[in-house]
């Protein structure tokens, strides 16, 4: 069996390596295309050598552009690489460029595509991620579903054959990596943290980044938080706070919030367990947050998790000043989150349905 997996962006390094441990390790052969959508050290090689993902085969070192043209680079590239391959499937993951233009150049020459986290939506055709999402799961032959709402998503819109329930193999990978992140991680001590004493955050969505408005309203709310935050910035992030910077000297007024590069991911993983709270627009942190037991509020109109809201865990306010001080104030869950997003073993049923 040759299985052809594409990445290409942060998340995806993430949500690959538990499936591509499970097919490797079965004896299958798995070539690795890294299209390069994310090619800053911190943003994609920290990943591949904590997670211990194997070098990629081929990295496409497409980089940053409009959605069109990075889209439509990568689809060219990756369709000599599957016309010489002719992989048995090809496996893309999540709802990035990268996902769709896999997606796109395996339907083209008629390969099997299998998609790992599929029939996720947020009903906001204005992110690029819903285009994405719904393209690919109506191109796919094998949907690999992480909750039941991805099924339901998928029945409405009338695909029911091939769909499968896996659980999250971004919770696998919690699962694996959480110890050796506790033993390895200096973060705490490094940016003098005390366990539960300070807030994490971090924003990259265009909704958040390309909006100054919204970008100044959630900066400005992290100011009157007036509690420690850390905030690793995403680079999108970054270029769009040094253009306020022009008219609004961020950090001198932010005393209460660390600004830091992006952290690899056992950092992160002990940066969210000792967090009081999260604050973000990220999807991936909105679980990770769940799985740990850490309070979330998502800076964001709506959001594709909807379980960890049900489940009293995750709030949604939007970039509303007064919402977010006030929710980061009083949102208090108890207990413990239920298990919503399986038993770790995500991985191992892709191998064997991919197997067949
Ligand atoms: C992409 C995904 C988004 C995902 C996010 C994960 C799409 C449409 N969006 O958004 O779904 O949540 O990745 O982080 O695929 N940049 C760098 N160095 C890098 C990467 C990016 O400087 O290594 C900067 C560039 O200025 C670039 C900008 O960040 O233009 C945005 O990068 P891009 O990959 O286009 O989108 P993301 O916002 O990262
Ligand atoms: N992440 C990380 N370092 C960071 C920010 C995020 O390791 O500085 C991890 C995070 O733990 C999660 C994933 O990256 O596993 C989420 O990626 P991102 O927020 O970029 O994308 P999204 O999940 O929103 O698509």
């Amino acid at each position: 069996m040759k299985i052809v997996t594409i990445v290409g962006a942060r998340p995806q390094f993430i949500k690959s390596a538990p499936v591509s441990k499970m097919l490797r390790q079965t004896g299958y052969q798995e070539i690795l295309v890294h299209t390069g959508q994310h090619y800053d050290y911190k943003m994609s090689q920290v990943f591949f050598e904590e997670l211990g993902i194997p070098e990629p085969d081929a990295n496409l070192e497409i980089g940053s552009g409009p959605h069109g043209w990075q889209t439509g680079q990568m689809l060219i590239r990756l369709e000599e690489i599957l016309r010489a391959e002719k992989p048995d499937w090809v496996l893309v993951y999540g709802d990035t460029n990268s996902t769709l233009a896999g997606a796109v150049a395996a339907c083209k020459l008629q390969l099997p595509i299998a998609h790992v986290e599929a029939g996720l939506r947020s009903f906001n055709r204005e992110m690029p991620e819903e285009h994405n999402r719904v393209l690919t799961d109506h191109c796919a032959d094998l949907l690999f579903c992480p909750t039941q709402t991805a099924i339901d998503n998928l029945a409405k819109e009338g695909i029911t054959a091939g769909v499968h329930w896996v659980g999250d193999t971004m919770y696998d990978a919690v699962l694996q990596f959480t110890e050796v992140a506790n033993q390895r991680s200096t973060i705490l001590s490094d940016l003098k943290l005390a366990s539960k004493g300070y807030l994490l955050a971090t924003i990259h969505r265009p909704y958040n980044t390309d909006i100054p408005e919204n970008l100044v309203n959630i900066l400005t709310a992290f100011k009157e938080i007036n509690e420690p935050i850390v905030f690793p910035v995403h680079p999108r992030t970054r270029k769009k706070i040094a253009e306020l910077d022009c008219r609004l000297n961020v950090e001198g007024l932010m005393l209460n919030v660390k600004l830091i590069e992006p952290v690899g991911y056992l950092d992160m993983l002990v940066l969210e367990q000792n967090a009081r709270l999260i604050l973000t627009d990220s999807g991936g942190m909105q679980k990770e947050a769940f799985f740990f037991g850490v309070p979330c509020v998502t800076l964001r109109p709506e959001t594709e998790w909807v379980e960890t809201v049900e489940a009293g865990w995750n709030v949604v306010v939007g970039a509303n000043k007064a919402r977010i001080t006030a929710a980061t104030k009083e949102f208090r869950p108890a207990g413990t989150p239920p298990a919503i997003f399986g038993d770790g073993r995500a991985g191992e049923r892709v191998m064997k349905l991919i197997e067949g």
